[in-house]
């Protein structure tokens, strides 16, 4: 196979990059293969490198406005890789995605609202509900067939309940890899409307779909959903740009839109970031060729798990549709949560997400993180392999 500069390994230990820092591999981690943090290990686009190094080069850092030509971009963006026709009038800034969230729900529900999100699920939503002092509604994914599917009677019976007010939905789904189909979305926006329900679509892994499977944005269904949804945007994990902080909220209502502006401007959340506009204009703008390179390289990755995984004892790969991000279930080894951090902390030499740090729903599965050097994952891979075929021999199962 001809080699890629994606194959490149570079040494993040130079930064402090977290998913090598001792804040997440804990004192002892340093030889850990670190696939735990969702970003990638691959360098930014050439695009990307140089429109930075072209900021920095003039040298002046004063206050910025939006570049003019950004949010079109943006449009432009959803409008040729989603079919998405963007009304950009209806985007707002933000400095992340999480805080998107917590002011969305800040701003439109009260304490002690009900937010419904479906685990296994990414597990900052369960923070951002818990410290805002929300109380959270669970409608748990269901396992069917080896695919993750919405209970959507469950989901009508929480929205129904007085006070839910919110649902935190993941399109696509971080960690279990879904990528909702339309009739999916549509079925879940309706329960949502006609409980009053306001859906805020994190769609931060929007761009990064594998072969079969198209990325369906929310506000995509049409006016009357858009309405009833604050939609997060983000370039952050498909440019590998997390540290650039930098995100959109789309506000189709323009009620809610007026008083998220207003309480952006309450919080001073409007100020902008030189090189992330820069970063984010690149990218956007010509960055699309090498998204594709990488689209192709995980999945190339993700064949290599696939057949490793096919003559593994114990582990079964989630088919993944879309992300970075792995769901294996290591059920069949019958551990515990702790047994199974420290068989693939201590045997494998994994530094993985926990699966039940996405909700109880996730215990016996581990989230991995396959965006990077080939040569790395297959390692990784070996080690798993002969962990596994030791526990096997240890416990004869
Ligand atoms: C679904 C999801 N939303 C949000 C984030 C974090 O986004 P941000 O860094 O923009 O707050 C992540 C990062 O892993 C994520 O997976």
């Amino acid at each position: 196979m001809t080699s890629s500069p994606l194959d490149e390994e570079i040494d993040r230990r130079v930064v402090p990059a977290l998913k090598t820092h001792r804040m997440v591999l804990g004192e002892d981690g340093e030889n850990l293969f670190a696939a735990g943090v969702a970003d990638m290990d691959f360098a930014v686009a050439p695009v990307v490198q140089e429109a930075l190094e072209k900021r920095l080069a003039h040298p002046l850092f004063g206050y910025e406005a939006l570049p003019d030509s950004l949010l079109p971009a943006l449009g432009r963006w959803q409008n040729e890789r989603h079919g998405w026709q963007v009304r950009v009038e209806t985007i707002l800034r933000a400095p992340n995605v999480l805080n998107a969230l917590a002011m969305a729900m800040n701003l439109f529900s009260a304490p002690g609202d009900g937010i419904i999100v479906q685990p296994p699920v990414f597990f900052d939503f369960f923070d951002v509900i818990r410290e805002n002092g929300r109380t959270l509604r669970t409608n748990p994914l269901r396992l069917e067939k080896g695919r993750y599917q919405m209970d959507f009677d469950h989901l009508e019976k929480l929205a129904a309940e007085p006070r839910t007010r919110m649902l935190l939905l993941c399109n696509p789904h971080n960690p279990v890899g879904r990528v909702w189909q339309q009739e999916e979305l549509v079925r879940l926006g309706d329960i949502c409307a006609r409980h009053d329900v306001l859906v805020i679509s994190d769609e931060i892994h929007g761009d990064i779909t594998f072969p079969g499977h198209d990325f369906t944005p929310f506000a995509s269904l049409g006016p009357h959903y858009a309405d009833n949804a604050i939609v997060c945007l983000s370039p952050a994990k498909s440019f590998n740009i997390a540290a650039c902080c930098s995100a959109f909220t789309l506000v189709a209502n323009q009620q809610r839109r007026e008083r998220f502006q207003a309480e952006n401007s309450r919080l001073t959340v409007n100020k902008n970031n030189a090189f992330a506009n820069a970063a984010m204009l690149a990218a956007y703008e010509r960055g699309g060729p090498w998204l594709d390179q990488v689209l192709a390289y995980l999945w190339q990755n993700v064949e290599l798990v696939r057949r490793a995984m096919a003559s593994m004892p114990g582990v079964e790969l989630i088919e993944p549709e879309g992300t970075f991000l792995l769901w294996l279930d290591f059920r069949a080894l019958n551990l515990s949560a702790a047994e199974l951090t420290a068989f693939l902390r201590q045997r494998a030499r994994w530094a993985v997400a926990r699966g039940e740090a996405f909700g109880p729903e996730g215990q016996g599965f581990a989230r991995l993180n396959i965006a990077c050097p080939r040569s790395r994952l297959r390692k990784a891979l070996d080690r798993l392999h002969v962990a596994l075929k030791e526990q096997q021999g240890t416990t004869g199962k």
